[in-house]
């Protein structure tokens, strides 16, 4: 495909007629037809070099660009996206938005809007989004539904982005305290892949995508795996090579985590492409997905994604375990390797009765079964759905035992800038103060209760703490839900 051809139809539908129903006036009518779904990506280091023509050639024909950017991107990279454009004497207009998860909704939606119309957007033109995966996310949503569907091409800026988001062509925005609720299928024309950026990436951010990374290879890639095993915390502190100074480390690293990144991407894409409307639940992807939602947005602030999704996968590694699938050697250098890059193995609102709610909630999006994706042996996988509720509290309490046997220095699982800040969130520091204070209120006796209740059923009775390791309130959220 060129760069700048759009995705095709044969234009071609069979129209039949069908019997007539019971209360019908006559036949009726039946209606088939495909359209192709086609997109396509590039691995294009430093993309907004002046030399690189690769992202320029798609507005040639336009003559200008509109950019969606978040504020902190903008800020970091807006001089070089106007610098590179200029060089192609394509004038450039930014859309800058307030990122954050709070702002993943219909008004950040309604602002990208807007600024289609104000711009004038020609029906083809792309729009080109530059950032995160909420970016990605909400302008995607955005092209979906103007003219009811606009052409876009994203730039991913974060590890998430590059190695998770950038694999699917989901788009939306949360709706109340629903995660992604709205939304759309909506391939872009092109996705860039260039992971220099993770060169300004917080350390924090590098390692949310690590957590994909292990999602994917654990379960389906034992190369890639291997790997993270054995570069893990240097990839995190690195950005992946890209920060690294020492030049002959640097290259190695560099190396390794190219091949890692470009191994993640495949095998995600190999598993996901035939399956883009998640018609098919059995998603090997959906690893750490089935009890993270619930655990993820417990607490406030909330979990970081990739944390939470770590607790759910070791969960089902020490299930796993304990069935006989993996041995203790692949447990131990799993749990070794995920604590050793400072991800979150468990947490104290991890109990059996969040097993239970997660489970229940994961069960309605999943027709009903429990499709946990456990590994046999490391690099592969099988769907669960015969787990009962007596091996639940066991599997719950030896993966306790385990974590504060093995790992005390974690006091409980507990991994490293684990919770959402202020940018993540997009809230001001005192309104989040504030948003903490109120859910305190509202839920913190009863979650009080509630721990109280259940003390004994995770196989620890121990009282429930007023704070978690790093000074936030962990306070139950049971009104929220998100989705995988
Ligand atoms: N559609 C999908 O399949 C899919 C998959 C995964 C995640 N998501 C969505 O993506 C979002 C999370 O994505 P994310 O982790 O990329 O978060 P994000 O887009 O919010 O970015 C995280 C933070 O990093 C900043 N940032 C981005 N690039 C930077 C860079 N190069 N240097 C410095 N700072 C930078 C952003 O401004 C933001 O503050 C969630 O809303 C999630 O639902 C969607
Ligand atoms: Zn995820």
């Amino acid at each position: 495909m060129s760069c700048c051809e759009t995705p095709s139809s044969d234009m071609a539908a069979q129209v039949t007629e069908i019997p007539q129903s019971k209360n019908a006036v006559g036949p009726g009518y039946a209606v088939k037809g495909s359209e192709e779904i086609r997109y396509s990506y590039s691995f294009v280091d430093n993309v907004f070099d002046a030399q690189k023509e690769d992202l320029a050639e798609f507005y040639k024909k336009w003559g200008r660009v509109l950019i969606v950017i978040d504020d902190i991107v903008h800020g970091i990279y807006g001089d070089a996206i106007e610098q590179y454009f200029a060089a192609y004497k394509i004038p450039v207009t930014f859309h800058i938005f307030k990122g954050g998860e709070l702002n993943k909704n219909m008004d950040t939606f309604e602002g990208m809007v807007d600024a289609f119309d104000q711009f004038g957007l020609i029906r083809k033109e792309p729009v080109l989004v530059v950032g995160g995966g909420l970016a990605s996310d909400v302008c995607g949503y955005a092209c979906a539904s103007y003219r009811r569907n606009t052409n876009w091409i994203r730039v991913g800026t974060t590890l998430i982005a590059l190695i998770d988001a950038a694999i699917s062509i989901k788009v939306g925005i949360n709706h109340g305290k629903l995660k992604n609720r709205l939304g759309a299928y909506h391939a872009p024309m092109h996705t860039f892949l260039d992971f220099d950026f993770l060169r300004t990436l917080p350390e924090g951010q590098i390692r949310n995508g690590f957590a994909e990374i292990v999602k994917i290879s654990h379960v389906a890639d034992k190369t890639t795996w291997d790997l993270l095993v054995k570069y893990g915390p240097d990839l995190v502190k690195t950005g992946f090579g890209r920060k690294e100074k020492d030049a002959a480390y640097s290259q190695e690293l560099k190396e390794a985590a190219d091949v890692i990144c470009r191994r993640a991407i495949k095998v995600m894409l190999d598993l996901e492409s035939p399956n883009l409307h998640e018609i098919g639940l059995d998603r090997v992807i959906a690893s750490g997905h089935a009890i993270s939602p619930t655990l993820e947005l417990a607490p406030f602030p909330p979990l970081r994604h990739g944390h939470a999704i770590t607790v759910d996968m070791a969960f089902c590694v020490t299930l796993a375990h304990s069935r006989g699938d993996i041995s203790d050697a692949e447990r131990d250098e799993w749990f070794d390797t995920i604590i050793g890059v400072g991800l979150t193995v468990d947490h104290e609102l991890f109990d059996y009765d969040m097993l239970q709610r997660g489970m229940a909630a994961i069960l309605k999006t999943r027709d009903g079964l429990q499709r946990l994706v456990l590994p046999k042996p490391i690099g592969k996988c099988y769907f669960a759905n015969d787990v009962s509720d007596d091996e639940f509290v066991k599997v719950l309490k030896t993966h306790k035992d385990y974590v504060l046997q093995r790992f005390p220095a974690t006091k409980g699982g507990n991994g490293v800038d684990a919770y959402a800040d202020a940018g993540d969130l997009g809230a001001d520091p005192e309104v989040l103060k504030q948003k903490q204070e109120e859910s305190l209120r509202e839920t913190g006796i009863g979650r009080a209760k509630k721990a109280q209740a259940n003390g004994t059923a995770n196989g620890s009775a121990k009282a429930p703490l007023k704070s978690t390791p790093n000074g936030m309130p962990a306070v139950g959220n049971a009104a929220v839900s998100a989705s995988a």
